[in-house]
């Protein structure tokens, strides 16, 4: 193996310079370019979106009032995260914008890396699914599948398989079990659905993920380019981290995970012990003022609660002037959380039937 650096999709650490990575393997800046011919939204003005491969291409059909799709895809592991709304959030902002929504479950991918077969992820799969509905993507709009049941992704998974060597993906992803390069196939399988002839055939596909996912997206453009069918774009967001304050919020650290299921007031209790910017003591905050860049219960606002950017700026300077000290700015960040949460309950209740009509559909 060669000594360039790769990127795992399958760890749960953060690239420790997002900028070197981009360099590495050719990953785009957002230009001030494409955010003048985008709708302003919060995810791009606070950075979050932060990279993205050939996005120019999504921006022209949008201009051009043309087809294109937006995909993303979640594996059935566990409960949604709250990290991972970033993602559902974009697919909201580009279905609006005329995008045609597919979204994944990736059960066979958690059956070869997480090891829970589909039957025992079957469940997870029909709450994640009421999650994404509930946070605003359109059943009646958007393609929703699970992989183990999708024939056609399974076909074209098979098919890309042709050409793919060995060499190439231990480029790609490193030395893996056969079951996560099977998984990384099944992904080229999803990306590509949307130019299948039964959804219309070539046309732009924006894929939404963390930066981790981009080795599947180089090896899909690879695979593309060769089927004669037009390269994904996609988007790049930064990661919610842990509340722990130390890695990506995933679901391999549960006690320092937040998801949309939680019980709201145990989500409270959490937030109350994450991880601050804050000093020893509040006599050295009120000196020294606080760190809202190392916070993550100010993330919390950044990445969720805080829509408004004025309020927004506001805290992170009343933080760093040591205007507001943890305690009381905690128990702000965490009454939005329960509202949010208590909100988000009552509208996945209404899902829950739904998304497992969904899911049942079976072969497509
Ligand atoms: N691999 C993604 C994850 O680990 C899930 C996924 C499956 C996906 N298929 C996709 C993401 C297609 C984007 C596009 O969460
Ligand atoms: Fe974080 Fe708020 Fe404390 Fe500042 S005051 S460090 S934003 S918790």
């Amino acid at each position: 193996m060669s000594d360039k650096k790769i990127l795992d999709p399958w760890s749960s650490e953060i690239p420790s310079d997002y900028k070197a990575v981009m360099k590495e393997f050719g990953i785009g800046e957002i230009t001030s370019d494409l955010l003048s011919r985008l709708p302003s939204h919060r995810l791009f003005r606070r950075n979050i979106i932060f990279a993205q491969r050939d996005l120019g291409r999504i921006v022209k059909a949008i201009e051009a009032k043309k087809e294109f799709a937006v995909l993303t895809g979640i594996k059935p592991s566990n409960f949604f995260h709250i990290g991972s709304k970033v993602v559902v959030d974009q697919i909201n902002y580009f279905q609006s914008l005329g995008g045609k929504v597919f979204f994944c479950v990736a059960d066979i991918e958690a059956l070869h890396t997480n090891g829970m077969p589909p039957e025992e992820t079957a469940g997870i799969a029909v709450d994640n699914v009421a999650d994404i509905f509930a946070l605003g993507i359109d059943p009646k709009k958007s393609v929703v599948y699970k992989q183990s049941e999708n024939t056609r992704v399974l076909q074209l998974a098979t098919a890309c398989a042709k050409n793919v060597t060995n060499n190439m993906l231990r480029a790609v992803y490193g030395e893996h079990e056969i079951g996560h390069y099977i998984s990384a196939l099944i992904q080229v399988g999803d990306i590509l659905l949307p130019q299948m002839p039964e959804h219309g055939g070539p046309k732009p596909v924006l894929v939404p993920v963390g930066i981790d996912q981009d080795p599947h997206l180089r090896l899909t453009r690879d695979i593309a380019e060769k089927h004669k069918l037009i390269l994904p774009s996609s988007t790049y967001n930064k990661f919610m981290r842990s509340l722990s304050g130390s890695a990506k919020m995933s679901k391999s650290e549960p006690q320092n995970m937040m998801t949309l299921s939680d019980e709201p007031k145990e989500a409270a209790k959490k937030l109350m012990r994450a991880f601050t910017g804050g000093r020893n003591s509040i006599e050295e905050q009120k000196k020294l003022g606080g760190e809202p860049a190392k916070c993550v219960v100010y993330d919390f606002l950044l990445y969720l609660l805080e829509d408004d950017d004025a309020k927004l700026k506001k805290r992170f300077e009343d933080c760093r002037a040591g205007c507001i000290i943890c305690g009381d700015c905690k128990k702000d960040v965490a009454n939005r959380l329960v509202k949010f949460l208590e909100s988000h309950r009552k509208k996945k209740k209404k899902y829950m039937d739904i998304a497992a009509k969904t899911l049942e559909k079976g072969a497509f």
